[in-house]
């Protein structure tokens, strides 16, 4: 088979969280560019807009949504206009993220819950609403949860993120194990360093040629470094992976 045939995603109808910041809109972009139509969720509707519009002046097709995953009315209704604009979602990336930088022994009680809110109950509950409607069509999907290889490799004052991304590699594979019968298949991309507004706190200043200076490629990553990953999870190609986690860090996770 053709490489185009295989990583076909072009009948696909694509729901991004996060849909406006960094990562999400790398993914939107490559899966909009190889043709699927794309919605860009996001709490921050602005810059979900000013995704959209960008990709669509480039012939794409791409809406934007107001969506905080904390909010499950909102979630339903996200869900209910991307379906009558778009189609039915047929891939789901759960990309919608919040990170902190704390001791552990000063985190906030508030930043802890928000942490979770946002990384593993709303992450849960958007999974779940595309689930249900996926097993209601009776044609499966796909489900990319964003983690982190923090989820993994404990660093300092990260306590809440890391802990909220190893919930997402574990629920990860729970849902893949249950939603598996229906061809629902639920996997995991864990980004290394990316440089966007959420690492913004950690990669100023020196920071990021620090960060850079650990990895063993020599630099942090960019967008285009989650195409093929995508693509993969997205199309055809991926018809047999579930419950699975790749890793992009420019093996930052397995030493210097
Ligand atoms: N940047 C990295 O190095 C890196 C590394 C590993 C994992 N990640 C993960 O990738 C994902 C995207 O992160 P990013 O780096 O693009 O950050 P980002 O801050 O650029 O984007 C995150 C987006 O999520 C949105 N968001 C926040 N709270 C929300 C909510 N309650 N409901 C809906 N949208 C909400 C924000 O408005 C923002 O547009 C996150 O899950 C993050 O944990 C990032």
């Amino acid at each position: 088979m053709r490489a185009s045939e295989l990583f076909d995603v072009s009948g696909e109808v694509v729901l991004v969280t996060g849909g406006g910041g960094g990562i999400g809109v790398a993914m939107a972009g490559v899966l909009a560019l190889n043709g699927a139509k794309v919605a860009l969720a996001d709490i921050d509707l602005e810059v979900a807009q000013a995704a959209a519009a960008s990709l669509c002046s480039g012939g794409a097709t791409a809406v934007s949504v107001e969506l905080d995953v904390r909010d499950e009315q909102m979630i339903v209704a996200a869900f209910d206009r991307v379906e009558a604009e778009l189609g039915r979602v047929s891939v789901l990336i759960n990309n919608a993220g919040v990170a902190h930088r704390d001791k552990a022994v000063s985190l906030p009680a508030q930043t802890w819950r928000n942490v979770m809110d946002v990384n593993v109950d709303g992450a849960f509950a958007v999974a779940q609403e595309a689930a249900r409607r996926m097993i209601r069509y009776g044609n499966g999907g796909s489900i990319i949860n964003i983690s982190s290889i923090l989820s993994e490799i404990p660093i300092r004052q990260v306590a809440a993120y890391s802990t909220s991304k190893a919930a997402v590699t574990q629920m990860t594979r729970c849902l893949a194990l249950e939603w598996a019968k229906h061809q629902i298949r639920v996997n995991e991309i864990r980004p290394g360093w990316f440089e966007t507004a959420l690492t913004g706190p950690f990669l100023k200043g020196p920071g990021a040629k620090v960060m850079a200076g650990q990895n063993p490629m020599g630099r942090l990553g960019d967008g285009s470094d989650l195409a093929g990953a995508v693509l993969l999870l997205a199309s055809g190609a991926g018809k047999f992976m579930t419950g699975s986690a790749i890793t992009i860090d420019g093996g930052h996770s397995i030493g210097r």
